[in-house]
């Protein structure tokens, strides 16, 4: 069976993705996990400008491929994320997704225009990192009006290059936000960022562990919430969704989508197991829609929808 699919034009071998902050710090990490066979790689979250980030500890293992992170979006600004894409593009034809960091409304919508020029083959626009709220409070996913604007700003600087807004679980209606932001123009959505923000406090010295103090929760904890986000989004929308959060097997690839997913995201279970874990759960797709006389992975697309 053949797992190849196209994504909002885009071709790609198969339906996994990299998840953005994952790996994806230069063009030749982006390139190798392309090689050990995802579809399709995600930038960890550009801004304009340098942005530090937050100090150590940033992430924590909490067992069973579970982290809490608080890595607080460092990255270099643009210019950085030239070098990145353009060498990327040299050593690579597989499609990059290019994630989009801001503080202010302002300045999401320069980044995508300076981002846009990079030309890469989709824009996430990422309005949802719960661990960055001391330096900018809530994120604009978790306000249905905000998380609108921020869209239709991003949109209006992408020209012919599809837009997808990373929403956050952290909200009481996420299938309201995927509803609004579909009207203010995204092409796709993403699903979900980390769950919280959470705290861990040793109790030996009775601080919290990160330096930060609250993260974001990620791996296979949250995949229930992700699999329910997906499905209310799902019913709420007509634009695809690429699903993410706690995916490490074929069987929560094949849940995902059937919750509704077109793509699914590999976040923690690269940080876990390596790169290799794409061809193994691709391995695990075909064995699974094989087994149940699957001829097309988009037939899976959706079927915990059927009455
Ligand atoms: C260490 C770490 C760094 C992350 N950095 C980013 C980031 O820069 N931008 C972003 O949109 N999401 C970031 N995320 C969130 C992931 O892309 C993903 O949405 C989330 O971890 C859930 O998927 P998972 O359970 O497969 O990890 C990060 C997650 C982790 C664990």
């Amino acid at each position: 069976m053949n797992l190849s699919t196209k994504f909002l034009g885009i071709k790609m071998v198969n339906s996994l993705v990299l998840a953005s902050g994952i790996l994806g710090v230069t063009g030749s990490n982006l390139a190798a996990v392309c090689r050990d066979g995802c579809g399709a790689a995600t930038t960890k979250s550009i801004w304009l400008k340098f942005h530090a980030g937050h100090a150590n500890p940033t992430v924590l293992h909490l067992g069973n491929g579970n982290l809490i992170n608080a890595v607080g979006l460092p990255h270099g600004g643009i210019e950085e994320a030239r070098v990145e894409i353009e060498s990327f593009r040299k050593l690579s034809k597989s499609p990059l997704f290019a994630s989009i960091a801001g503080s202010r409304l302002e300045e999401y919508a320069a980044t995508v225009e300076a981002v846009a020029k990079l030309k890469p083959d989709l824009i996430e626009l990422n309005i949802s990192c719960p661990n960055v709220e001391d330096e900018f409070g809530k994120p604009f996913a978790c306000d249905v009006n905000l998380a609108a604007e921020a869209t239709k700003l991003a949109k209006a600087r992408c020209g012919k290059i599809p837009l997808a807004v990373k929403l956050s679980p952290n909200v009481a209606n996420i299938a309201q936000i995927a509803k609004a932001v579909e009207a203010a123009g995204a092409d796709a959505i993403v699903a979900i960022n980390t769950v919280g923000p959470g705290m861990v406090i040793d109790i030996e010295t009775a601080q919290p562990i990160l330096a930060n103090r609250v993260g974001g929760l990620s791996g296979p904890a949250v995949k229930p919430v992700a699999v329910k986000a997906v499905y209310d989004i799902y019913k709420a929308v007509k634009i695809p969704i690429i699903g993410v959060g706690g995916i490490s097997s074929g069987r929560d690839a094949i849940e995902i989508m059937q919750a509704g997913a077109t793509l699914v995201g590999v976040g923690s279970a690269v940080v876990d197991g390596g790169s290799e874990v794409f061809a193994k759960i691709a391995k695990e797709m075909e064995a699974w829609c094989k087994q149940h006389k699957i001829k097309n992975i988009s037939e899976v697309i959706g079927l915990a929808h059927r009455s």
